[in-house]
């Protein structure tokens, strides 16, 4: 293992599918801690000890799409619908640029329609106009047309989280109903990436009927479509979707989860070394610290909500989602001490783009 580690270390995409799978498969507490470590020390040489942070503004919790496994899929009828307006919108990026984070994500559901394409434009042109560049502009808003994409883009947003989810077309398949199309989806991003912006893509971890030679594929998915930023967290059952109601969430289903979506983090910072990886909210709502562990495994990107505390309870993608009652102020607190309690610091008021963006 030593030896893989070793090899991996020395340069990117210097491990075979055979080879990812086998580090994403080490068991024992030793041989995790070695990964998490040399895949720190990857991180180390590209960024440093350094975490950059994305104010998360959950938009709208309106979607079109029925994702098997997500609680805001539209089929979910239990939940309230909302949408924050303009203004809204523009106060929680003033607080998101006040407090240094120096970039924000605007994501919401899907949506392909006019009066949706426009506001989105409108809002990116105030944001621009308002703090030019002392603000990166991340938006994960779906799947669209070209014409959208370019719109956005030249109203002022510069990077785009689209995962891909898996990139095994069956399981693609067995996670989506009909019309969500796989191809679609490897299009857009391929057409994001033309367009000139960042690319953030990335996957569930830990799905029914997933296997780690799947997550090796994916990790070589984001090589092959030159990924700049790599957003992905463990799968979380939600009760009332169909993929998540029957699935108990026990302990040790979450300790297991937990340890998958360690694993992968470290194994795609091992083969892409200068990308920038998200430790995503979906780790902490497996351990308190779930979130810092991710950073020792290899992430660089922290994305604290920054949508007020009023509307979280609208946006549960998955059960337990953490901070629904934190308000942004203690966020930031919590935050600067948790980044120093592991040895790191903010970096504030940088936009943190991708080294891999750069090169
Ligand atoms: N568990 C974990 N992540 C989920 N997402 C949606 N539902 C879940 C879930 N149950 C993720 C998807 C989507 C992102 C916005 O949230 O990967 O791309
Ligand atoms: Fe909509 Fe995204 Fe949820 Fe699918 S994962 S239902 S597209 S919000």
């Amino acid at each position: 293992m030593l030896e893989l580690l070793q090899k991996a270390q020395e340069k990117p995409h210097n491990l075979s599918l055979v080879e990812l799978e086998q580090l994403l498969s080490v068991s024992s507490k030793e041989e995790m801690e070695m990964l998490f470590k040399a895949a720190y020390s990857v991180k180390e040489r590209y960024i440093g000890r350094r975490v950059s942070l994305r104010g998360l503004i959950e938009w709208s919790n309106i979607c079109n799409k029925n994702c098997f496994y997500c609680g805001i899929r539209a089929g979910n009828k239990k939940i309230k619908r909302f949408r924050l307006t303009k203004e809204e919108i523009l106060a929680t990026a003033d607080f998101v640029h006040s407090a240094g984070y120096g970039s924000l994500v605007i994501q919401g559901g899907e949506l392909e329609n006019s009066a949706n394409t426009e506001f989105v434009a409108d809002v990116l042109r105030e944001i621009k106009s308002r703090w030019g560049n002392e603000l990166g502009v991340t938006l994960s808003l779906g799947e669209q047309t070209e014409e959208v994409y370019k719109l956005w883009r030249e109203a002022g947003a510069h990077r785009y989280l689209l995962r891909i989810e898996s990139s095994d077309p069956e399981l693609y398949k067995s996670l989506h109903p009909q019309g969500h199309s796989f191809e679609r989806r490897v299009e857009c991003l391929h057409t994001l990436k033309r367009l000139g912006y960042q690319l953030g893509t990335g996957v569930m971890i830990g799905l029914p009927n997933q296997t780690l030679a799947h997550l090796a594929r994916d990790i070589e998915f984001f090589a092959q479509v030159d990924a700049d930023m790599i957003g992905m967290g463990p799968y979380i059952p939600h009760q009332d979707t169909p993929l998540g109601e029957n699935i108990p969430v026990t302990a040790e289903y979450m300790q297991q989860q937990l340890l998958l979506g360690l694993r992968m983090i470290a194994v795609t910072r091992l083969y892409l070394h200068d990308v920038n990886i998200a430790s995503t909210t979906a780790l902490q709502a497996l351990a308190p610290d779930g979130r810092e562990r991710g950073l020792l495994a290899g992430a660089n990107v922290i994305m604290p909500n920054a949508t007020a505390v009023g509307y979280r309870a609208g946006y549960q993608l998955y059960a337990n989602k953490p901070n629904l009652d934190e308000n942004a102020e203690e966020t930031m607190a919590a935050l600067e001490a948790s980044v120093k309690s592991i040895g790191e610091t903010l970096r504030l008021n940088e936009l943190g783009d991708s080294p891999h963006a750069k090169a």
